[in-house]
């Protein structure tokens, strides 16, 4: 092994806050890690080498490498090794200040043109709204267990940014502590509120064991962001625009996100992307919140050139649908953060803060979708501590337009990811009785959602973990919908099945690091 100048290093391991993938395309992913010096030296560049294998033992070597982890970046590195093979599952470790890292695992996707009949099955994770303070990350910890699932989605809401003691468990406090103490406001904040919620063994663990493919939401920079302030930021906070450019640039520090913006702060809040997981399906990337959105106004909703996406971001999609439509991709997915489909709740109904607020470009995006005769797309969301699913129709509450027995009239299916911690806040009268298309409602309980994707059917399942007091990675089922290909419409599914013969888990390791 290439040894590493060790810069006279006489601490504990530096992998402290673990190691992580991310971005899979067909022949690379963003592998990352952080290298913490306990102060021993001040190095303010520090080498790290990274290796790639086939096997979970590290002898079939394919990528080695080095890269600096410096004070610019937080000695957060990110590597993106190109050449490797489609849908091959790889193993990695870093290299540094004499220690190795614990063994990571991750997947690249198909290729692009791969035919939908050979990519198979692929089944994803999605969760949202990860508050420390709220308790244990039991759901991460169920997910890092399951070999077959091929990358994990964050919807957002990675990190909250309050200040201690406001919006969390209570009882928790001496278990769970936030750093730093404070809102967080400038760039030396967000970063240390990353650092500590990465300190956590189970989501350290989900990451090392899958590729993430994350966007941010609002608490990410402040409560109801938008592209111009926040609901929670006041002028006594200091600039929003800076903040906003602090959480974003902390964003890409600490998330295995590929930027390809050069570091130009601009370019950085352009996250949204597009994954081809072969011909099986699309994966659009979206951001809802800071790239084009307005401020919440809820008397605005129906102004024509309402912005949710931002003119940008907006043709962007539907250039990206149009173009998975030409290459006959099976599955169209929205990745995105608030509820899409009309929806009769008491609180975003009064806010306006999910696309009811902005029904104007709701009304665009299912145009655009009728217009052109896009089948087969499924949205996916995050933001509102709630299970639910939907037909997602341009009026479901007309009888004429939509049948809710049938779901015809429908354009699309919605899919809502509980809380993987945050506080569930359930109201009154935004179940199926005000929500005809309402398919799915459950607002008390936090666990994630699996989806199991076919050429036949797009299949989403909800699993709830038990407690969030201790760590105890028990979930259990509670739901399965299913979209049959060409339907629009949501149906009942059965719980699916594991997928065998899938590549190995990187192996059980605790430690943080070895000494090499
Ligand atoms: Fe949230």
């Amino acid at each position: 092994m290439d040894v590493l100048d060790d810069l006279g290093y006489q601490g504990a391991s530096p992998f402290k806050h673990g190691i992580a993938s991310g971005d899979p395309l067909q022949d690379r992913v963003i592998l990352w890690t952080r290298i913490t010096n306990d102060g021993s030296i001040s190095a303010t560049s520090i080498p790290v080498g990274y290796t790639i294998a086939t096997d979970p033992e590290m002898k079939k070597i394919v990528a080695q490498g080095r890269a600096l982890a410096t004070s610019e970046s937080d000695f957060t590195i990110k590597v993106d090794p190109k050449s490797l093979q489609p849908n091959t599952t790889y193993y990695y470790t870093f290299q540094a200040l004499g220690y190795i890292s614990p063994t990571g695992r991750t997947r690249t996707i198909p290729q692009p043109n791969l035919p939908a009949n050979q990519v198979d099955r692929v089944r994803l994770a999605v969760v949202s709204c990860s508050n420390y303070g709220f308790g244990y990350f039991n759901g991460y910890a169920h997910i890092a267990k399951q070999a077959d699932i091929s990358a994990v989605l964050h919807l957002g809401d990675y990190i909250y940014e309050y200040q201690e003691g406001f919006y969390r468990d209570q009882s928790l406090i001496e278990e769970r502590p936030i750093d730093p103490k404070n809102e967080i406001i400038s760039l030396e904040d967000y970063r240390r509120r990353y650092a500590c919620y990465r300190t956590d063994i189970d989501l350290q663990e989900c990451h090392r064991q899958h590729p993430f493919i994350a966007v941010w939401d609002d608490h990410e920079i402040a409560d109801n962001s938008w592209k111009g302030g926040a609901g929670f930021h006041t002028e006594s906070k200091g600039s929003y625009i800076e903040r906003k450019m602090s959480a974003v640039r902390a964003y890409h520090e600490w998330m295995p996100i590929r930027d390809d913006s050069s570091n130009e702060l601009d370019s950085q809040l352009r996250i949204y992307r597009r994954f081809e997981f072969g011909k099986l399906f699309d994966l659009n990337m979206l951001d809802t919140r800071i790239f084009g959105r307005e401020k919440l106004d809820a008397t605005a909703s129906n102004e024509p050139e309402r912005q949710l996406l931002g003119v940008e971001q907006e043709n962007w999609l539907h250039l990206n649908m149009l173009a998975g439509k030409r290459r006959d991709a099976k599955w169209q997915i929205l990745g995105q953060q608030v509820i899409l489909a009309p929806f009769r709740g008491a609180s975003a109904t009064n806010s306006g803060d999910i696309w009811n607020g902005y029904a104007s470009a709701r009304d665009r995006l299912l145009n655009f979708i009728e217009n052109n005769n896009i089948d087969n797309t499924v949205v996916l969301t995050g933001d509102y501590h709630a299970s639910f699913a939907f037909d997602v129709c341009k009026n479901p509450f007309d009888g004429d337009s939509y049948n809710p027995s049938t779901g015809s009239g429908s354009l699309a299916v919605e899919f809502v990811c509980p809380a993987l911690t945050s506080l569930a806040f359930p109201e009154k009268g935004a179940g199926p009785e005000a929500n005809p298309h309402q398919k799915f409602n459950n607002q008390t309980d936090h666990g994630y959602m699996l989806l199991d994707i076919t050429e036949q059917a797009f299949q989403c399942e909800w699993y709830y973990t038990n407690t969030l007091k201790t760590r105890d990675d028990s979930t259990r089922f509670a739901k399965s919908l299913l979209t049959q290909a060409q339907a629009n419409h949501l149906i009942e599914g059965e719980q699916s099945r594991p997928i065998t013969n899938v590549a190995v888990l990187a192996a059980a390791n605790k430690a943080v690091g070895v000494k090499i």
